[in-house]
């Protein structure tokens, strides 16, 4: 599915709703209103029952990423998209293998929803792949794990900004790529080590933000969300 040629710089920006109960990213989207219009759904709030959240937001008129990067046998992952793409969620994520992309995108096939694909979670360095059995080093994989993405049809990347401008290399105008590691300018870096302003990664190419702690451990989430979003469109033009 081809990403929106001019996306809106409100609906670029996705929020994390890390928190524990679903009271509380109730409580935080009610505060944040028509300020934000994209939310994501972790494993924190998913396993607390936050996937009932989805269909809610849907039918409020707001976009919901299921971040739950699906990875198993591939009728099993096709299955689940199926529920995902059922529950109303925009974007799903999965783990970069060749089987478990195929799986997710033939069974998202004729729903509203796009699967992203992770490559190599940033967490990983060399020596973390060479624990695990790999032999190719980050870049390497990524790259491959990219190419591979196109091939199988998924509708995007989660990728961190540095790594945008390269992938979109890769992957060409058509695949969404959705990034993490976002900190307005003079915010907390937190556990994040790699960290681009939301200005620099919408010009790096990325197509969408994922912020979370910056926004919602905020005293004021909405003003912070406003400001990201206004820095988005003076990026965008
Ligand atoms: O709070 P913060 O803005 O760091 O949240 C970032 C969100 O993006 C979290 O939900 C986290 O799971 C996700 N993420 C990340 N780094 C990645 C991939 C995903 O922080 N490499």
């Amino acid at each position: 599915m081809m990403p929106e040629l001019t996306i809106p710089p409100r609906d670029r920006l996705i929020v994390a709703l890390d928190l524990p109960e679903i009271a509380d990213a109730e409580a935080m989207v009610a505060r944040l209103g028509d300020s934000v219009t994209f939310y994501k759904i972790g494993y924190q709030l998913a396993y607390a029952g936050g996937l009932s959240l989805v269909g809610r937001l849907a039918d409020a008129g707001k976009k919901v990423f299921v971040d739950l990067k699906m990875h198993d046998i591939g009728n099993t992952v096709a299955r689940g998209v199926e529920s995902v793409a059922k529950l109303g969620g925009t974007f799903a994520t999965v783990h970069a293998y060749p089987q478990t992309m195929r799986a997710a995108a033939e069974a998202r096939a004729n729903s509203g929803l796009q699967i992203l694909a992770v490559t190599v979670l940033t967490s990983y360095d060399e020596a973390d792949l060479v624990e695990a059995g790999y032999r190719l080093g980050v870049s390497d994989l990524v790259a491959l794990r990219a190419r591979q993405a196109k091939e199988c049809g998924v509708d995007g990347l989660v990728c961190s900004a540095e790594e945008a401008s390269s992938l979109r290399g890769i992957v060409g105008e058509r695949m969404s790529l959705v990034t993490p590691g976002i900190r307005p300018a003079g915010s907390d870096a937190g556990d994040q080590k790699r960290i681009m302003t939301p200005a620099r990664a919408i010009k790096a190419g990325a197509d969408y933000l994922v912020v979370g702690r910056p926004v919602i451990a905020s005293d004021d989430p909405k003003a912070v969300a406003d400001q990201i979003v206004a820095e988005i469109a003076q990026q965008q033009g």
